[in-house]
């Protein structure tokens, strides 16, 4: 069967990765971005050499409009949806709660959870019968991220929640819904952290290092696959051991 995945945030970092893995994979793959067209389409140009199918859709996940439009383009262009990677997401802006705006909180809920609820949604509409979706969370669901990113660990607790439940609605269709929850992984989502916390955080890391998208994008990309044909609500923690 032909498959078509669509990533969100899939022109850098970890949705990067996982959209060259797909297609690597063999699958036609929507790579979708906020503002940086110039990443998305090089990624999907990269694609087209290699010999896969790819196509780059500008589209903000926490719009209702942009997630119908993003969906419709990529199932006109690409084929009927067999997979999605919801892995569009934001820190918001680090520090401790006392110092939290409303903006900023409304800012990180409505990308990570209203985004990745409006993704979902559509996936769950199109997947008729078969078919993956992987929702890229956090270990900080779990970590809370406490002194700089408990709003940020919210979200991805919330977005867990919407793994498990969603797995259990769309099981009698065959479709299945796992998370993956990184650790810390080299990519910018970092560049408003502190970097000294950040080398605190790597000494503490079991494995010795920081991960790479590549490492979590195998993760993904085997979920989404048929090799895990009887895996549905499950979170698999890709953090090095922390
Ligand atoms: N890196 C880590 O250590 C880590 C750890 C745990 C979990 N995660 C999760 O992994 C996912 C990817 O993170 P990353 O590190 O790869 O981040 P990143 O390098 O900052 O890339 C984020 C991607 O998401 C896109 N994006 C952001 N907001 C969007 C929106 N509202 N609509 C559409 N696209 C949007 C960006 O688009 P533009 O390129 O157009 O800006 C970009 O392609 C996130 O959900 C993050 O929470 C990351």
């Amino acid at each position: 069967m032909k498959r078509v995945v669509l990533v969100t945030g899939g022109g850098r970092g970890i949705g990067a990765a996982i959209a060259l893995q797909a297609a690597r994979d063999g699958a036609a793959v929507g790579i979708n971005y906020r503002s940086n067209a110039a990443t998305a389409d090089a990624l999907a140009a990269r694609i087209t050499a290699e010999g896969g199918r790819a196509l780059a859709v500008q589209a903000d996940t926490s719009q209702e409009a942009d997630v119908l439009r993003l969906f419709d383009t990529v199932e006109r262009q690409l084929g009927p949806l067999t997979g999605l990677a919801n892995n569009a997401g934001i820190t918001g802006r680090p520090g401790p709660i006392a110092q939290l705006t409303v903006e900023g909180l409304n800012e990180v809920l409505a990308t990570n959870v209203v985004g990745y609820f409006l993704c979902a949604r559509e996936a769950a509409r199109r997947l008729q019968r078969g078919g993956a979706i992987v929702n890229v969370s956090s270990r900080l669901a779990t970590l809370s991220g406490a002194g700089e990113l408990v709003p940020y660990s919210a979200t991805k607790a919330a977005i867990d929640v919407l793994t498990v439940g969603l797995s259990r609605e769309l099981a009698d269709r065959g479709v299945r819904v796992n998370g993956v929850r990184p650790g810390v992984i080299a990519t910018e989502i970092h560049r408003q952290r502190d970097p000294d916390v950040l080398r605190n955080i790597e000494r503490g890391i079991p494995l010795g290092r920081i991960g790479t998208p590549e490492e979590v994008a195998e993760c993904v990309c085997w979920l989404l696959s048929d090799k895990a044909s009887y895996v549905t609500g499950a979170l698999l923690d890709v953090g090095g051991g922390r």
